[in-house]
């Protein structure tokens, strides 16, 4: 389904955005990468200091636009909206960038737009509800990066622990982008073998798991504490969401997914393993989780509704 001249639309220039465009320079995806951000001096001077680095990459045209080029656009991807200042946490942006979201969907719509969105901005599982509900799009065109930052972040850091190529743990982090998120070390492997006897064999107890579990969680407290902001994870993660929708890869990749049924819950977007395709979300991938893990998926979406609920009323 793929075809030969791809485009994708950023909304939102600011650190993630442009840590993603640059990301997308580095990869033979999209022909075409559009910006669009408030700042419209911002995006101009920005295409142009990308468009430097395509004699050495791929070619692409890179220019500062506006919604109306999102027509005939394979993908928007939206990371306009405020980020967390120190003491922050991801669901206190939830009114601000719910008032940003509204103003950016619609027009966005409105131009014709018939591709899939791609959420970044946060409380990100709370916005790509709202982008679905704005926008009338069936469900499986509105993904969010979820907690695919987090997983990374997890599989990383148990690498480090465990002396293993992190791409070849299969660990997720599920639920909510942010507090409440948790690991599903219970059903996780590494070579089709449970991570935790591989862990128990090296001397790794449950609770240097469960401390790996925690400083996942709070890594981007301790990112933002020292460099004010986090770009460079969430940026790769959604160029890896991104070559999975261009290249109809049917990849499994943990994003921000729309539950019907799955782990017991509806009506909610959320972490979790999915297959990603051309088409957006192609199916959920459900983890057989154990009790104690479907309480705290239950308990992470029971959060995010009632922070949509309070946002969206
Ligand atoms: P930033 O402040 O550097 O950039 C935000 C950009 O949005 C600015 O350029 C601003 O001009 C633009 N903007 C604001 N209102 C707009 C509007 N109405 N239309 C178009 N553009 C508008 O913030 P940063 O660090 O890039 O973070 C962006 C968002 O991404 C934040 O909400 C942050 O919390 C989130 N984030 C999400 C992650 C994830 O894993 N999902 C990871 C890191 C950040
Ligand atoms: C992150 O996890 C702040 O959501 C952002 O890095």
């Amino acid at each position: 389904m793929s075809k030969n001249h791809q485009k994708v639309v950023l909304v939102g220039d600011g650190a993630v955005g442009s840590a993603y465009a640059f990301s997308l320079m580095h990869q033979n995806l999209a022909e075409e990468l559009v910006i669009v951000d408030v700042i419209k001096e911002r995006t101009e001077g920005d295409a142009l200091d990308l468009e430097d680095a395509q004699a050495f990459t791929s070619p692409k045209r890179v220019y500062a636009g506006d919604y109306s080029d999102a027509k005939d656009a394979d993908l928007v991807v939206i990371t306009a909206g405020a980020p967390q200042k120190p003491g922050e946490t991801r669901l206190d942006l939830v009114n601000k960038n719910l008032k940003i979201l509204s103003s950016i969907v619609k027009p966005i719509v409105d131009s014709g737009f018939d591709g899939i969105f791609l959420l970044a901005a946060n409380p990100v599982d709370i916005l790509t509800y709202a982008t679905w509900k704005f926008s009338g799009f069936p469900k499986n065109k509105v993904i969010g990066s979820g907690t695919s930052l987090d997983t990374s972040r997890l599989r990383v850091a148990l690498g480090k622990k465990l002396d293993l190529d992190p791409r070849s743990i299969e660990a997720y982090i599920l639920g909510e982008h942010g507090d409440t998120e948790f690991a599903a070390y219970d059903e996780a492997t590494i070579g089709s073998k449970s991570l935790l006897e591989i862990a128990a064999d090296k001397g790794i107890t449950k609770e240097d798991l469960l401390q790996i579990e925690d400083e996942t969680r709070n890594k981007a407290y301790e990112i933002i504490n020292r460099k004010g902001a986090t770009y460079y994870g969430v940026a790769t993660s959604l160029m890896r969401i991104t070559r999975a929708i261009l290249r109809d890869e049917n990849a499994v990749l943990p994003v921000g997914a729309a539950l019907d049924g799955e782990y017991g819950l509806d009506d909610v977007f959320i972490g979790t393993p999915a297959i990603i395709n051309a088409s957006g979300l192609a199916g959920v991938v459900e983890i057989n989780l154990s009790d104690d893990e479907k309480a705290k998926m239950a308990a992470s979406a029971e959060t995010l509704k009632q922070v949509t609920k309070d946002g969206l009323a």
